[in-house]
């Protein structure tokens, strides 16, 4: 059974937002080299490259199910931001975004009546627990030790 044609569109358009995930840290991850932050700038582009994993991960599935990988276009990402707080701030708001986006492909999924393409997304869901509670916790370390301890945790950053 192939896909939906509005799974399809759909799941495209979470491949786009994927690879966009992808730019925004890769971007974040410049910021923070620049200002020297090499801990935080290795986690970010780390994060950018789980980022392109999911959207292949979904563009695989997407062939398997008969549709065909359309990307669209890559919206600009910002480039620069008030401090590294304010990065691990968009990060977490990020990927709380991202969770929301999941959850409503899982709900499309239903109202299709397509089981196989809601388990596959429901992986998502419990992947973006974790991406959340990550990104959630370096920001909370970062606004509770970012102004005594920046070197160690900027070091810390390095064992990703
Ligand atoms: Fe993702
Ligand atoms: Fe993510």
């Amino acid at each position: 059974m192939n896909l939906t044609k509005k799974l399809e569109k759909a799941i495209n358009q979470q491949i786009t937002a994927e690879f966009w995930s992808s730019r925004l840290y890769t971007a974040m991850s410049f910021y923070c080299e620049k200002d020297g932050l090499d801990g935080f700038a290795h986690w970010l582009r780390k994060q950018a490259e789980e980022e392109n994993e999911h959207a292949y991960k979904m563009a695989s599935y997407l062939i398997k199910r008969g549709g065909t990988v359309v990307l669209g276009k890559a919206e600009d990402t910002p480039s620069t931001w008030k401090d590294l707080a304010d990065v691990f701030k968009a990060v977490y708001a990020h990927e709380c975004k991202v969770s929301k986006m999941i959850d409503q492909l899982v709900t499309l999924a239903e109202a299709e009546k397509d089981k196989a393409t809601e388990l596959f997304f429901w992986d998502f869901v419990r992947e973006q627990i974790e991406e959340e509670e990550t990104a959630g916790a370096i920001a909370e370390r970062i606004a509770k030790f970012g102004k005594t301890h920046l070197y160690e945790l900027n070091q810390q950053m390095m064992n990703r």
